[in-house]
């Protein structure tokens, strides 16, 4: 299905006064960030012992913006000689000058990285926004203040491990090799490399290949910091130079956010060896609303759940299971919210949703789209306008699904919400938890009883009531099943990189 053909035709307000009516009242005045001052050169080199290096085969790869289909830069394919020799740095600092100095010294290091990330907060956003095509709203108002709280919490940790460990003396791993996904790239670095840092390990870190460039521009940063050469080093690559890492016989511990598919493989390789690992895979979480909820507050969190960052969220809330006396009215006021949404221009301040993270999910998103429609689902789909350039997909309610569809078993990862009712606790429960993953889950209800009795039952890692998507440095993250191993965030973060 294209994705510019989809009209619903269907669509009528509930009633004049209850709609939530911008667009025939007023128009938004475009607000465009300034990008200018955000310097990106024409190509980047590999991020090695302190120094930017030419990769040994000489091959680059291009990156795009996601919103315009232009080209903004290249980076270079690291194979298997430059990942040897990243890790070859990361041991050499590792049994050198980062074992050497203080835990206190350590610790001032990963500090000043968090405020120099501050200081150039802005420049990160629009570069995050352009490379990856989430709006500049959430870049600058999620992401990066995130990524320098993770890195001012863990750095705190640094010379205080005794007390998050107690009668243990803490030992590092090592070398760690680290892959992360596109969808919050410079935020995955952080909650990677700030707990490696602060217990004294050493990295070697592979972001996305789609969204590389706020790694790169870390490494700058980095190396402006005077942080010892060989700590942090920073490789670019697919697929290949991801598992290049992962079988390198020198690394001790592996941490990886992405798909189950490849976490999968990973688990496999790593079977037999002695390397530690930490995976953080993939959900298909649920929005549990019962009749007692705040409905426009659930409505909010609703759209938070799964608009937010344009769906590409690992716990993004994709399923809605709402309690059958509300439906009706959660359904419609949901639609009307759906309308208000302003879907374009990344970089423009007043977008709602940006564009899908590169060509090969907007056709997965695209595909799953057709496949809703022909399991028999209703589709509906806001009705905004979209860009005529890029990678827009409208904000997607599937209505009228069941729970063996696909659409509602697999992650989708992109602006797509099913919906299902339920009638009693037990059944929205057995429904939420009918998932091979396991990573987050919402509840919304006026009673706080039920919060505690309803999300005690919940295979989830996480579970918000009354809210969703909230994140911060002190809580742990991670998922039961098929959503990962381990945990990371908060003390249970540092526990993934010391020896047991
Ligand atoms: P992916 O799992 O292939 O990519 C994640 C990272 O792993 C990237 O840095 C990639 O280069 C690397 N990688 C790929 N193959 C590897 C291998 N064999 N060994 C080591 N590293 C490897 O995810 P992809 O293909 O970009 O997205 C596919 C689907 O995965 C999405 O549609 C979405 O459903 C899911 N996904 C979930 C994420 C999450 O946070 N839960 C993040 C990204 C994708
Ligand atoms: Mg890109």
């Amino acid at each position: 299905m294209s994705n510019t053909e989809t009209k619903e035709a269907t669509y009528k307000p509930t009633s004049p006064n209850s709609k939530l009516d911008f667009e025939s009242v007023w128009e938004y005045a475009p607000a465009p960030q300034d990008s200018d001052f955000a310097e990106v050169k024409d190509r980047y080199e590999l991020f090695i012992g302190g120094k930017f290096v030419k990769p040994s085969k000489g091959r680059y790869f291009k990156s795009t913006n996601p919103a315009t289909e232009e080209e903004i830069t290249e980076f270079a394919e690291a194979t298997q000689k430059d990942i040897d020799k990243a890790v070859k740095a990361a041991r050499k600092a590792y049994e050198g000058e980062w074992s050497r100095i203080s835990a206190k010294e350590r610790g001032k290091y990963i500090y000043r990285i968090a405020r120099m990330l501050q200081e150039r907060a802005r420049e990160f956003a629009v570069l995050e926004s352009m490379d990856g095509g989430k709006p500049i709203r959430e870049s600058r108002d999620v992401d990066i203040p995130l990524v320098a709280a993770y890195f001012f919490y863990y750095a705190g940790w640094a010379d205080k491990l005794e007390y998050a460990f107690p009668g243990k003396k803490p030992v590092p791993y090592g070398v760690c090799g680290q892959i992360i996904p596109w969808n919050f790239p410079l935020l995955m670095l952080a909650w990677k490399i700030a707990p490696a840092l602060a217990t004294g390990n050493t990295v070697v870190l592979k972001p996305a290949e789609t969204t590389s460039l706020t790694a790169l521009k870390f490494a700058e940063l980095v190396k402006d910091c005077g942080l010892p050469d060989g700590v942090i080093n920073i490789v670019t690559g697919a697929g290949q130079t991801g598992a290049e890492i992962v079988n390198h016989q020198d690394i001790d511990k592996i941490a990886f956010t992405g798909s189950t598919n490849v976490g999968k493989i990973i688990q496999k390789s790593l079977a037999g060896t002695d390397k530690k690992y930490t995976l953080e895979l993939g959900g298909k979480g649920a929005l549990v609303i019962f009749e007692d909820a705040p409905i426009d507050q659930a409505v909010e969190g609703i759209i938070n759940a799964i608009y937010f960052n344009q769906g590409h969220v690992c716990c993004a809330g994709s399923r809605l299971l709402v309690q059958e006396g509300v439906a009706d009215k959660v359904i419609q006021k949901l639609k009307d919210r759906l309308e208000t949404l302003i879907v374009g221009d990344p970089l423009d301040k007043n977008t709602d949703v940006g564009a899908i993270n590169s060509k090969e999910q907007f056709e997965t998103v695209n595909k799953y789209l057709e496949l809703g429609v022909e399991e028999g689902a209703d589709i509906y789909q806001a009705k905004c306008s979209i860009p005529e350039n890029g990678y827009f997909i409208r904000p997607t309610l599937f209505t009228n699904v069941s729970q063996s569809n696909r659409v509602v078993q697999e992650e989708i990862f992109g602006p797509v919400l099913t919906v299902q009712t339920f009638r009693t606790a037990d059944e929205g429960i057995d429904k939420a938890n009918n998932t091979p993953y396991g990573l987050a889950n919402g509840v919304w209800t006026d009673k706080g009883s039920k919060i505690f009795k309803v999300g005690s039952k919940m295979r989830s890692g996480v579970v918000w009531a009354n809210t969703y998507n909230k994140f911060d440095p002190t809580s742990p993250f991670g998922g039961y099943k098929e959503s990962g191993v381990g945990r990371e965030g908060g003390m249970h973060g540092l526990a993934a990189y010391i020896r047991n």
